[in-house]
């Protein structure tokens, strides 16, 4: 088991990684249950494959569990699923006391930490990632939120989790397109904070889709999570340092924003967003030519969708109105080489559009 600890005083917590995990669910919750009411949330293909049998085993260890289900798509994530799930909670006769739990990939991971930071004005809760992306990103760090009709995250909290337990077991029946999603992440960790590690993940990306190897899979995995657990602990709120875990991401939210949810990942949308960030980043950060190649050469060697059509003033527009706008200039998060970030926010619109028109 690999245990990684992310130091934040009063709400520091473990994140455990190990094979199988599910199954201690009741030991390691176990000092936890004083009878108050223990909320699953999830959604319903991943509560049927793990979560039911989860519910059970829980109750067979005298917790009081329910189980409140989420849409299966990005809609989990709004104000009106919200309001669902509050009277839900009232329903359940939820109270201060109560503890939820995030059974789920992303998705279920923040809408169930935004419900946790407001619900009560604030309940303990623990992610339990079944994707990639939420074991690598989304389940570490306390970011929890909402999309508006307006844009992604836009309403949202820092509440910590009370720990972080991922068992990669979980990702045997994920289907490989959120694998690849999810290296989009784990490609990004490299190359803003570890060269080494950006060099790893390029050398086994094949392995690492094909996902036979558990020891590489859990590897990589403690890997992503120490290195975001480093950031969030000097930076919880973020300041410039956790804004580097952006990088990408500017661009990329803005093509989410664009094609919608459905059509493009989110890891897709920021491998997409890397490739620009990366080619401004020759022209306004300092990466050389040669650590380019590198960077949109282990991008390229993933199966991404092709995008379909897009209007390039759209897109800019889009980033436009975005959160990382600050004084009415973009902030983008580039890289002075694999495993150093700057951040830069005197791009014109004119280059922008020349980078953006590389991956059209
Ligand atoms: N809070 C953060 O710091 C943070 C960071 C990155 C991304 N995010 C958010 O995370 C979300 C994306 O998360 P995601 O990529 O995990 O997608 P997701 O939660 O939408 O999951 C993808 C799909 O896989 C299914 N699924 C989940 N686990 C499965 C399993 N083990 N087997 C089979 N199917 C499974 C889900 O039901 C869903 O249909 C976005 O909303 C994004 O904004 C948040
Ligand atoms: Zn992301």
């Amino acid at each position: 088991m690999q245990s990684i600890n992310v130091k934040l005083q009063d709400r520091s917590y473990t994140i455990q990684i190990q094979n199988d995990l599910r199954l201690r669910l009741h030991e390691i919750l176990g000092s936890k249950n004083s009878g108050q009411q223990w909320i699953i949330f999830s959604q319903k293909p991943i509560f049927k494959i793990y979560g039911e049998a989860i519910e059970s085993m829980l109750r067979e260890h005298n917790f009081e569990v329910k189980h409140i289900l989420l849409e299966n798509s990005e809609n989990a994530k709004s104000l009106s699923s919200m309001e669902a799930i509050y009277s839900q909670l009232i329903d359940f006769s939820c109270d201060r006391s109560s503890i939820f739990l995030a059974l789920g990939g992303g998705v279920v991971g923040d809408a169930t930490g935004f419900a946790a930071a407001t619900f009560m004005r604030g309940v303990d809760y623990y992610q339990i990632p079944t994707t990639l992306l939420a074991m690598v990103d989304s389940s570490i760090g306390g970011k929890t939120g909402v999309n508006l009709d307006s844009g992604k995250n836009l309403v949202g909290a820092i509440w910590q989790p009370k720990a972080v337990l991922i068992d990669s077991n979980f990702l045997a029946s994920l289907p490989k397109r959120e694998v690849v999603s999810a290296l989009g992440e784990v490609i990004k960790y490299g190359a803003i904070l570890d060269e080494d590690f950006f060099n790893f993940v390029s050398d086994n990306v094949e392995n690492l889709i094909g996902m036979g190897n558990s020891q590489l899979l859990q590897d990589v995995i403690g890997k992503c999570v120490a290195l975001k657990a480093k950031i969030v602990e000097q930076d919880e709120c973020e300041g410039d340092l956790r804004r580097i875990l952006n990088f990408g991401h500017t661009v990329g939210h803005a093509l989410e924003k664009y094609f919608g949810f459905d059509i493009l990942r989110h890891g897709e949308a920021v491998l997409y967003g890397m490739l620009v960030a990366g080619k401004l980043s020759v022209k306004f950060g300092g990466l050389s030519s040669q650590d380019y190649e590198l960077l949109s050469l282990s991008i390229l060697r993933l199966p991404l969708p092709s995008l379909p059509k897009f209007d390039v003033d759209e897109i800019i527009e889009i980033m436009s109105t975005d959160k990382k706008v600050k004084d009415g200039k973009i902030n983008f998060i580039l890289l002075s080489k694999i495993g150093e970030t700057v951040i830069v926010d005197d791009i014109d619109d004119r280059m922008l559009l020349q980078s953006l028109k590389l991956i059209q």
